[in-house]
This record gives structure tokens, sequence and C-alpha cells, in this order.
């Protein structure tokens, strides 16, 4: 059966016609939009030029600070910066200038941001709380001279919310002793102590420290020699207390990213859930279990001082091994939406589920199909105008079904549930430009989605110009995706395998361009 679906708004959008600024229509604005082949409209992305890791995430004063891994000279690594931009509601960003240059101690690798509420740095002026950033600095001259020591921590501070910032005079405030792998701290601070932790990796393990001021650090602890995943360096840590849904029960999650050693291949983020005792972090977790299972989805880590106290994550929507080949001119790279983090129990296990933040929702505007059934052993063709930027949900009680996106070039997106193997499938080898790297197309994905329920899962997909991103039940099973589809798609083919269950297709909206 096919059917077309009518649309109203949406082709304005796409020939690029966009409605000025409403307020203020009598001024001359720039109107700043990016709409180069595969720009992301409701993902962040830099302006130009190289971006990785997300850094320094930070709410302070009405504003949600991203700061990235960022290299303004080309769309390839290169000696990190970190890049700057703020929004009020984590959805609509606003690119400022550079805000961290490399020094003599080196270039500025990933690292965090704190508010430093009660000046225990010093830094702070005529009552104005400093934000502190906590950073790796990277000597090249150390790496190149076959030292180990090249690696150590630095701190910079700003006394006008982020637009200006301060080197510390006494960096490094973390030396190195001789680990080639010391970086990539996360600060918190602990109330009842009244100090600072800072969680870095070393190569296969976690390090902890705790600090009164910022600037003079304590070591306290390992953590992770022999847990979890190890086929590749630990980077990228963020620990913090998480309560268990619908419980007073508080837990501890550490998360890991590892480079390479990733289910579906390149780098992936872990977890592990366990207690701190302010000294040492325990887990009796063996087994790896990841954020994400999807190619596309590193470094992330979580917002210091959310105003709603809600654990937001946000991730670098790439993957090292073709991180720098992707078929992008201007810029290279995206971050995922916000997720909100939640603790779980499911069974008798406890689950880090991840969900788009809900203020996502009011992008999802002009409805493109909705209510569409599909009834066992069948198929729906939908042809959508503005599939490529979506919002996709159904409810399905078939354990069988695909949804296969396609363009007028028959470049075809598969994402399929399988219920003897127990798997969610992405497939995009055949999805558009591939040929970029040797492992960006080469093989089908998996997620295993443990044994299956026997009720009903709701599916979230979130479509854009150049990802996907897939939220089962709740955030339960994510796979998070980047594909580069020659022109966009525009039909969707719901096939329902199963004999006796019925697929219920929700609605797919339109996603207004954040830019
Ligand atoms: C992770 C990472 C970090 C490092 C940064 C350098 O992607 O390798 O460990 O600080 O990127 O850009």
């Amino acid at each position: 059966m096919k059917i077309k679906v009518t649309l109203f708004v949406l082709g304005i959008m796409l020939m690029g016609c966009r409605e000025q600024n409403k307020e203020k229509p009598n001024e001359i604005q720039e109107v700043k939009r990016y709409t180069e082949q595969y720009r992301p409209q409701f993902h962040f992305s830099p302006p130009e030029k190289w971006m990785n890791d997300p850094n320094g995430l930070v709410y302070n004063d009405g504003i949600y600070h991203l700061f990235y891994q960022y290299y303004p000279e080309d769309i390839v690594w290169g000696p990190m910066h970190w890049g700057h931009a703020i929004s009020s509601d984590l959805v609509h960003w606003e690119h400022k200038p550079i805000a961290l240059y490399p020094d003599e101690h080196g270039l500025i690798f990933s690292g965090s941001a704190v508010v430093d509420k009660n000046n225990t740095s010093g830094f702070g002026k005529e009552g104005v709380a400093p934000l502190v950033a906590i950073f790796t600095y990277h000597l090249m001259e150390g790496e190149k001279a076959g030292r180990d020591d090249f690696q150590t921590q630095g701190i910079a501070f700003s006394l006008d919310n982020g637009e200006s910032w301060t080197k510390y005079e006494g960096n490094p405030v973390i030396g190195n002793d001789g680990i080639r792998d010391f970086r990539d701290p996360k600060v918190f601070w602990h109330e009842e102590s009244q100090k600072w932790i800072l969680t870095l990796v070393a190569g296969d393990h976690a390090k902890f420290y705790a600090s009164k001021n910022l600037k003079e650090w304590e070591y306290l602890s390992d953590f992770g020699k022999a847990q979890g995943a190890h086929g590749g360096v630990w980077e990228c840590p963020d620990l913090f207390p998480i309560q268990v849904a619908g419980s007073d029960e508080e837990k501890w999650v550490l998360i890991i990213s590892i480079n390479p050693g990733a289910p579906n291949g390149g780098c992936g983020t872990q977890y592990f859930i366990g207690d701190f005792d302010w000294e040492k972090f325990i887990s009796d977790q063996q087994e790896p279990l990841w954020i994400d299972q999807g190619a596309d989805n590193y470094a992330g880590v979580t917002y210091n001082n959310t105003p709603d106290g809600k654990r937001i994550f946000i991730g670098w929507m790439s993957n090292w091994p073709y991180a720098d080949k992707t078929p992008t001119k201007k810029w290279r790279s995206a971050m995922t939406v916000p997720r909100e983090l939640t603790l779980k129990k499911i069974g008798d296990d406890l689950v880090l589920t991840s969900y788009p933040v809900g203020q996502l929702d009011k992008l999802a505007s002009q409805v493109l199909a909705e209510d569409v059934q599909i009834a066992p052993g069948t198929s729906e063709t939908l042809s959508v105008d503005g599939l490529n930027q979506s919002q996709i949900q159904f409810e399905t009680s078939s354990r069988d079904f695909s949804l296969t996106f396609e363009n007028d070039l028959g470049e075809t997106l598969i994402l399929a549930m399988d219920s003897q193997s127990y798997t969610l499938m992405v497939d995009r080898t055949k999805s558009g430009k591939i040929d970029f790297n040797p492992e960006f197309g080469n093989k089908k994905h998996f997620a295993p989605i443990g044994m299956l329920n026997d009720g009903t899962y709701q599916v979230k997909i979130l479509l854009d110009w150049s990802s996907i991103e897939i939220f089962m039940d709740g955030g339960v099973n994510v796979m998070t995706e980047q594909l580069f589809p020659t022109e966009p798609y525009t039909t969707l083919i719901l096939e329902n395998a199963s004999k006796e269950s019925e697929i219920h297709l929700e609605s797919i909206k339109h996603m207004e361009s954040v830019w």
C-alpha cells in the first residue's frame, strides 16, 4: 500500500526561505543559517573546522555552556583549543569566540568546568563566583621527544560567565610522574566534605583526586584495571551520583570512553554502576555496559550544576577510525542531542537509560504523517517530504520488523529488530556515501536488547541530515549513527514480519532547524 503524505510548510523551508527574526523585523540582523550538504539542522556543529569531544559542560546563571575540542585551522584534528557555544535551552546555540588557546604548557585537551560558588579558588572578585575550567595540557614537544610525562592538568577561570578566561599562573595543578595517557579531568563539588573531587584517566584505569581549592590536589585511589572493557585506552571519565528511578536508593555511575574496543568497532562509551565512599569507587561489575550501542557516540560527559538537578549528557557524534574522513567540507562532526540520563531498575538489573531532553519536543512541530497501523504480515510505504529532518515515534508489539529509509537514488538505511537473535540492527552499508573510509560502511551494526519483554516497545527516532538516533523504550537501548545520503531520504517502508502483532506508527513530525 502506498500513502502520499501531504506537506504544508516544510517545502518552503527546504527551499531555503527562512523566516527572519520576528521580534525585531526592522533591524538588520545577520541570520546565520547552515544549509551545506549534511549540515545537522537540530544538532550542534561548529560553524566551521574540526570539532571533537564536548568539554566543560556546565550551567551557570541562565546559560548552558558547551565547550569543545576545536582546531580552528583545518577540518582534521590539530593543535587543540576549547571552542565555545552557549544556550539557554540546550536546543538553540550561539557560537562564541574560542575560550582557551594552547600555551607554553601545551595544547588544551578535554576537561570540565565548575561554578566555584564558595570561591574556594580565590579567583572570585567582588562577590562574583568564578567559572573554573579544568583541562589537560598536552605538550607536543614532550611527546615528540619520546617522554611519557607530556600530559598534565591545568586550570583557568572566568569572571564574566565564560566570555573571557585567565589561565592560572601556577599551572599545571597536577603534574605527571611518567604516565603516558593521563588526561580528561572531570570535577564536581562534594558538599559534605567541602571538597572538589576529580576523576581522570590513566591508560587502563581511572584515578580520583580531592582538593579544597581546585589548585592543590590530593590523590585518592584508582579504579578499573581489571574491570570492564579494555580493548583500548580509557578516556573522558565522568563520575556522579544518581538516584534509582522510583526509589530513594542512590548509586554512583562512572562513565568511561574507550578507544578502540567498542562493540560495533572503533571507540565507544561504557559505564559502571557502583558506590563512591569519597575515597574509592567500588563496583563489582565485571562486564562492560554501553551507554549507546551505535557507532557514533563518543567522549560523552554530563553537565555540572544543572538548574533542575537533571543529569544531562552530550556525546561527540563520531568515531575515531573515520572521524577525519567524513564527507563534509566546511566543518567536521556534530554532537548528539542532549540526553537525560536515568538509572532504572529493569528486572534485577540497573540500567542507565538516555533519552532526548524534553526541550527538544518544541522543535517537533508539523505533523508529516500520523496514526498508521501496520497489521501483522504487511508493510506500508510512506512517501514523506522532509523525512530527513524528523522525529518518528511508534509503538510495536511486533518483535520482527524493519524500517527502511530510501531516497530517489535507491540508497537505503535499514533499522530492524529480530526476535530470534534479540537484536536491534542498523544497516548503513548502502545508506549513501560510504567509500570515504573502509570502516564506515563495511558491516551492519547490532545491539543486543536482552530478553524481549512481552509487552509493547516505544520507539523514538531522530533523523537529521547526517545522523540517526534510535531510542528504544525510553532509552534502555540506544543506537546513534552517522550517515551521508547523496540525496535526502523521502520514503519510509515499515515492514511487520510478525504473524500476530501490530505496529502503530504514532507520528512523523518535522524537526525545526535550530539555526
Ligand atoms: C577523546 C580524546 C581525549 C583527548 C582529546 C584530544 O576523543 O582523545 O582523550 O583529551 O580527545 O582531542
